[in-house]
Parts: structure tokens; sequence; C-alpha cells
């Protein structure tokens, strides 16, 4: 472990993400100018950019040696991970933020040498607050979160985006096979829910390294595993495929279903 206070640097960081929270309830109250990037299911509202705006000024401040991953642009040249580094979703679920003013989350992973320390979901209004520090469990607006125990595929709640089942044909048989699916619209969330024990586990074909920054680190902390789909540890600066899963069902679907 390093030498760096990593209790004040979550407590600081938790603090950004409740003032976060506040900004983002207030403005339910104003219109949303929504547009949308690559296309109209890609939406975007100035919160993103003024949310991702407010973190990058205050982490700058207090932690001028920090470097900030953003989805909105910040730190898009980054090459590596070497140093600190905080990975930020500003609003993770920007579609139900869109359409139902819920179901989105904040979600902030602080990295150092690549190696997650500090882990924070925050679904806005449903008013849950994940955190973990590397090494010391997660926990729940401050209730420890217990160490997941295994699960098998046919009792298995599995969260996958109806989407995918489209895309890649090797869900078919995953999805027969479970007990049922969920889809909630926001990776964070996805993630803060296997680590709940409310799923028991968490598919997708394309996420960003600022949707499961933050997750990774709660996830490990419950004894949950997180991968690839096919089993590779994953690349925070990169696109790709995730697995999180129980122990036990996460082997059945690295052998049965993804391999
Ligand atoms: C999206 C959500 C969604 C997931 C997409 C993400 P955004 O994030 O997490 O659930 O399926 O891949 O891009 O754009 O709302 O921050
Ligand atoms: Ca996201
Ligand atoms: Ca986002």
């Amino acid at each position: 472990m390093s030498n760096h206070d990593w209790h004040s640097i979550a407590n600081r960081a938790q603090s950004l993400v409740k003032e976060a929270a506040r900004l983002i309830r207030d403005s339910l109250k104003e219109k949303r100018i929504v547009e949308y990037k690559s296309n109209p299911n890609d939406l975007v509202t100035e919160m993103d950019r003024r949310i991702e705006a407010f973190f990058t000024e205050e982490i700058t401040r207090e932690f001028s040696t920090h470097l900030i991953l953003g989805e909105e642009g910040t730190g898009k040249d980054l090459k590596d991970l070497n140093g600190i580094v905080w990975i930020i979703d500003p609003i993770d679920g920007t579609t139900n933020f869109v359409h139902q003013q819920r179901h989105f989350a904040i979600s902030v992973g602080i990295y150092e040498n690549g190696v997650g320390m500090v882990g924070i979901i925050y679904d806005v209004m449903a008013d849950e607050l994940y955190t973990a520090i590397k090494g010391e469990g997660a926990f729940l607006n401050g209730r420890k979160l217990p160490k997941l125990k295994k699960a098998d595929v046919k009792e298995a709640l599995i969260a996958v985006n109806s989407g995918w089942i489209i895309k890649d044909e090797r869900l078919i048989p995953l999805i027969r096979d479970c007990r049922g699916t969920r889809a909630y619209g926001a990776a964070a969330i996805e993630m803060a829910s296997v680590a709940a024990n409310r799923t028991d586990a968490y598919i997708s074909l394309n996420l960003s390294p600022w949707d499961f920054a933050a997750g990774a680190i709660i996830i490990k902390e419950v004894g949950a595993r997180v991968t690839t789909l096919e089993g590779a540890d994953l690349n925070l600066l990169k696109p790709s495929t995730i697995c999180v899963a129980k122990e036990g069902l996460y082997e059945q679907l690295q052998n049965h279903y993804f391999n």
C-alpha cells in the first residue's frame, strides 16, 4: 500500500460526489437541454458536462498532482495510469436521467499506478452510496456489505441489456438457463447491484473505463469477480466487454458460455 492517506482522499471524494448530486437534483427542477453525440441513443445533457467540470475544478485545486479521466473529455489524451488517476462518470445512465429522472449514478474510481484504491457509486435519487477502499470491504450507506456467497446459473438473476442478445448469440443459452434477467440502464448501478446481492451477475458487450472503474473496485471487495467476457483483466484505458459475477457462477459463465 502506498503512503497516501486513502481515508481522507475517499472522504473528500465522497463529499464531492454528494455535492455533485445536489447540483443534479436541483437541476431536475429546470428544463433539461439534451443533445446526442454519435447517434440518437447516445445522449448527453449540459449537466453531464457541468458535473464533470465541477469535479475537475475541485480535484485540480485540492490535489494538484492527481490526474482525471472523465467521460465528457477530461484527460482524453491520457496514455497510461501512472500516478493517481480519478476515473469519473459524471452521470451514468443519462438516458434514465433524461427519460425517468431517476436510476442514474455518479461513478468515481481512484487508481494509483493502475491499482484501484477507492470506488464510489452514488445512486442519486435512491440516495444509495456505495463506497470501498482497497482491502477494507465495501459499504452501502455506511453499512458493510457482506462477502457474497457462491451462485449457480440455474438460480441466478443476471443483469444484461436486451440489445446485446441480438448481437451475441452466446447469450441465448445463458438467458435460457438462468432464473431471470434485469436491465437497469446504468452500468454503475448494475455493478453495485451485484455487490449488494440484488443480482448475481452483470454482463455487457461494450463499456468504457468510466462505466466500470468504480464498480470494479467495489465488486472485488465483496469477493466477486470482474473481467472481460472472455476472462481477461480489464484495461482502464480502453472500452471492453465485461463479466461481473459471484464466484461459482463466474466459472460457469467462463467455461460453459463464453469460452
Ligand atoms: C451508459 C450506461 C448504460 C450502458 C452504456 C453506457 P452513460 O452510460 O451505463 O447502462 O449500457 O454502455 O454507455 O452514457 O449513461 O454514462
Ligand atoms: Ca456511463
Ligand atoms: Ca455518462
